[in-house]
């Protein structure tokens, strides 16, 4: 079955959980649509986990519909949502749909992805008036990281809880058809997804949202600079993909690697003598 806006609203109502986890290749994503997963995310952490940056600042819309592309090649019915870089969409409205147009053009996007509340909800309005569908993101919100001091749990005061419930009632008011709540404390998120008729999408916000959402090689276990306290690692693939990089090694110099059955023969050696 295709996911689309239409069905994650039905999820929902019917109280289904819904599965996003981030891909930027076209190869997981292939593997990620086999297994059922909802919709991916080409967030701009992969400005972390591909490239190697400490924070997603850097990325840049090319990075963005170069990953994106990739990853829509790789599906037909998993809903792909590609991330809107850092000052991809805050210095104008103008920029913002032509941007978002972007991904959706060139990158092959379903929906695009931008962080912050009220202050982005007349771009969330615009690029939702232009049929591009939008996922709003509250909470920690990385691309502010400067702002906000680190990665710190959001939304623990009144003050705090109260503004980024406001934030998701004007999120969901200009547009959005779904909210990410990301390192926001469990009860409040179960508040905010009970009060808004739209799915949210937790990443270390409990059990009560809609739905979650992980970087996929945080729960593959293959991204070791900084696990967060939320990430749950479903296997642990980097020590097994170290163990086939540590065969293969020792396999090429011991020349057991390639052998017979991983050459290709020639039914004529007698050509080969004449080079000589
Ligand atoms: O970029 C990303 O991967 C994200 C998730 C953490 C939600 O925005």
């Amino acid at each position: 079955m295709k996911n689309t806006v239409t069905t994650f609203q039905k999820m929902k109502q019917n109280g289904e959980k819904i599965s996003m986890l981030t891909c930027y290749d076209y190869s997981t994503a292939k593997l990620m649509e086999a297994a059922g997963i909802n919709s991916i995310l080409v967030g701009d952490s992969l400005g972390n986990v591909m490239l190697g940056y400490p924070d997603t600042i850097s990325v840049t819309m090319e990075d963005m519909i170069t990953y994106g592309a990739a990853v829509s090649r790789g599906t037909n019915d998993t809903m792909v949502v590609i991330d809107m870089p850092f000052m991809s969409y805050q210095v104008s409205i103008e920029q913002a749909v032509t941007n978002a147009g972007r991904l959706m053009k060139e990158g092959r996007a379903n929906a695009v992805k931008l962080e912050g509340g009220a202050a982005v909800c007349p771009q969330i309005k615009a690029i939702t008036d232009a049929g591009i569908p939008v996922v709003a993101h509250l909470g920690l919100t990385p691309q502010s990281i400067n702002a906000l001091g680190g990665n710190k749990v959001q939304g623990k005061t009144e003050e705090a809880a109260r503004e980024m419930l406001d934030d998701a009632l004007k999120v969901q008011e200009a547009g959005a058809f779904a909210v990410v709540l990301e390192c926001v404390p469990a009860p409040l998120a179960t508040l905010i997804t009970e009060k808004l008729t739209i799915p949210t999408i937790g990443i270390g916000a409990g059990n009560g949202c809609d739905g979650q959402v992980l970087v996929y090689q945080d729960m593959l276990g293959l991204y070791s600079d900084f696990v967060p306290k939320f990430v749950k690692q479903f296997v642990k693939l980097g020590d097994e993909m170290t163990k086939a990089f540590r065969a293969y090694d020792e396999e090429v110099k011991s020349q057991a690697f390639p052998d017979e059955a991983h050459s290709f023969k020639m039914n004529n050696t007698e050509v080969l003598d004449r080079l000589y």
